[in-house]
Order: structure tokens, then C-alpha cells, then sequence
């Protein structure tokens, strides 16, 4: 019997996007297929069955679609942390480096409350500079993080290491070498 399809196979990976020499994977491919995106939901899940979580918060864009359906599968709340400019309340800000330039991130400064239990979500760790900057956010707020869950992790470029060494607990479905 052939073996069933793991999260990673439902991954589709373009060459040469968005620059020549950047092989991009591409998460729209498991997000449209029902079995892949409830397995990789469940996954993500997996390891904080039982654990404590207030509040589930996503980084923008694809963390939104994860963390919106993984806040809904634990019946709580969702908060996002968005890109400069996109929040209308008073927001808190974060610089953070991209491969190419900065980049500001933002949350409301009344999404969090001081000890509420978080779990942070994305859909890859590159750099790791995206979760870090996220992580502090969601630390000035006064929130505990109690996981950083990711689908990809594309461990040559060391976010997992970074992310770890700062304390936190990560969880990735998968990782591509090489990226
Ligand atoms: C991608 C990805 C992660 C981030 C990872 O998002 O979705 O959020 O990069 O990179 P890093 O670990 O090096 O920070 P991107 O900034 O392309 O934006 P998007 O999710 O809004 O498309
Ligand atoms: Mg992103």
C-alpha cells in the first residue's frame, strides 16, 4: 500500500521566486487541500494538548491563516501582529532586519494582558528575525510565550537556533536543507 502523504509533501516549491536563486516554498499548495491543512493544524497542535493558552497570536500574512484556525480549534482568542501602518488602534512597534532592509512590526497595546499564556504561529522560520521581533512584542505586552509553532523551517539559515536561544520552546512540522 502506497505510504499516505506527510505535511511536507503537500508543499510546492517554485524556483527562482521571488529572486533567481531563492527556492520558495510555497504553502498555498497544503493550505487548499482539506487533508493536508487539517493534518498540519492538528500537527502544530500536537504538542501543547493540555497545556494552558489564553490567547493564540499569528504573524502576518500566513500566520493569519494558521493561527485563525488554530485559535478557533482551542475556542480562544486571536491576535495579529501586522506589518507598520495596517492597525487602526494605539500600537507598540518593533524594527526587525529582513534579507534585504527593515522591516516594523506591530500589535494593538491592548491585545495582550500581563500573564496571559501565548502561543506565537507562522508558517516558516528562515532568519528567525520575523518570530524574534513577534517574540518581543508579544514580551512587552507582559505575555508568557509557551510555544513558537511553525510549519517550514529552513534550518541553514538558523532562525530555530536563534528562536531557541532565546528561551523559547519551537515546534516545526518540517525542514527543507538548502534553502
Ligand atoms: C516570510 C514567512 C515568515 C518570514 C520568515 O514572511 O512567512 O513570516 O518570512 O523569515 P525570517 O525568519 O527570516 O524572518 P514575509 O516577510 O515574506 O511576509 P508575508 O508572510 O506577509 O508574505
Ligand atoms: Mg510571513
Amino acid at each position: 500500500m502506497a505510504q499516505s502523504k506527510s505535511v511536507k509533501d503537500y508543499i510546492r516549491t517554485i524556483v527562482d521566486f521571488p529572486h533567481e536563486g531563492i527556492m520558495f516554498r510555497d504553502v498555498t499548495t497544503l493550505f487548499a487541500d482539506p487533508r493536508g491543512f487539517r493534518m498540519a493544524i492538528d500537527q502544530m497542535l500536537h504538542p501543547y494538548a493540555g497545556v494552558q493558552i489564553d490567547k493564540v497570536v499569528g504573524l502576518e500574512a500566513r500566520g493569519f491563516i494558521l493561527g485563525g484556525a488554530i485559535a478557533h480549534q482551542l475556542s480562544v482568542g486571536f491576535v495579529p501582529i501586522r506589518k507598520k501602518g495596517k492597525l487602526p488602534g494605539t500600537v507598540i512597534s518593533q524594527d526587525y532586519h529582513l534579507e534585504y532592509g527593515e522591516a516594523v512590526v506591530e500589535v494593538h497595546d491592548d491585545a495582550i494582558e500581563a500573564g496571559e499564556k501565548i502561543l506565537l504561529i507562522d508558517d516558516l522560520l528562515a532568519t528567525g528575525g520575523t518570530a524574534e521581533a513577534g517574540i518581543g512584542l508579544i514580551e512587552r505586552l507582559g505575555g508568557e510565550i509557551v510555544g513558537c509553532a511553525f510549519i517550514i523551517d529552513l534550518p541553514d539559515l538558523g532562525g530555530r537556533k536563534r528562536i531557541e536561544a532565546l528561551g523559547m520552546d519551537v515546534h516545526v512540522l518540517c525542514d527543507f536543507e538548502g534553502a
